[in-house]
């Protein structure tokens, strides 16, 4: 296994690092499976074809989790081929439907990093995956490391963007808040420290939320297959278009972002769904 500790070195174009999130690709065994009625090849390629045409040639891409459905092999393989026809510079953390060996066999262990620097940043890749469990949990190794990288970057004059899958905060959805990250008030004991830390950014409740938080931006994405309806307190689908985000690192430590969605196309699910694990 690719250790959590791996350093990935990238040069942006330019001094603002510019980066997509594409989060939660659900990506079946085979091509065309479906998701509670959803294609999610069909809305991948889609989420692809809009962000190449509303923002080209990005620096980088992070695939916040849940890339698989069921973490086959297969499924990272099609992955590599659709980030590829934007940049090759794409970067991987596992969620709870993923299994990070498969991810590491298959795309390598520089596409599975701890962490990315490039431009005045450092990107920290997080696992929140707890094997065989839905929700999420960071652990004791995960929140030394968490510290330890953040005291480096720190050393150095960086700014840091953290990303997992899980929320590490309620979003308002109780049946989603169930799974939020256990042990969150030891990430955010450890965060509150940093204050160059400018913001956390997470998939798995494929939704949008963007607030700040005592200086920290807390933001969170649509997935690039079903939505859940915001609000919740059982399941509820939300019939709002698949999306993704678009954010702009400035050398500053700013952040610009923002989230766009396929809405000019139809993407057929099944309404009557009751469930999701
Ligand atoms: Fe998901």
């Amino acid at each position: 296994m690719a250790s959590k500790d791996s350093v990935v070195e990238l040069t942006s174009r330019g001094d603002t690092v510019r980066v997509l999130q594409l989060t939660d690709t659900h990506l079946k065994a085979f091509e065309g499976g479906q998701l509670l009625g959803l294609d999610t090849d069909y809305s991948l390629q889609a989420i692809i074809d809009l962000a190449k045409n509303e923002y080209p040639e990005p620096d980088l891409i992070l695939g916040t989790g849940d890339l698989a459905d069921s973490g086959a092999g297969n499924a990272y393989r099609r992955l590599i081929t659709y980030f590829d026809q934007i940049t090759p510079h794409h970067y991987w953390l596992p969620g709870n439907h993923d299994l990070r060996d498969v991810m590491v066999d298959v795309g390598g262990a520089q596409r599975v990093p701890g962490e990315l620097r490039v431009g005045r940043w450092q990107i920290l890749m997080l696992d929140s995956q707890l094997p065989g469990e839905v929700g999420g949990h960071l652990g004791a190794s995960e929140l030394q490391r968490l510290e330890d990288r953040l005291e480096v970057a720190a050393s150095e004059g960086l700014f840091t963007l953290i990303c997992l899958h899980h929320q590490p905060v309620p979003i308002g959805c109780s049946w989603l808040d169930e799974q939020m990250v256990s042990d969150a008030h030891g990430f955010f004991d450890i965060v509150g420290r940093f204050d160059r830390v400018r913001a956390v950014l997470w998939g798995h409740v494929h939704q949008e939320l963007d607030q700040q938080c005592e200086g920290l931006r807390l933001l969170c994405t649509p997935s690039t297959c079903v939505q859940f309806l915001p609000g919740q307190v059982d399941f509820a689908l939300d019939m709002l278009a698949p999306g993704y985000r678009w954010l702009e690192l400035g050398p500053d430590g700013s952040i610009d972002t923002g989230v766009s969605r396929a809405e000019s196309q139809v993407f057929p699910v099944d309404r009557d769904a009751s469930g999701y694990l």
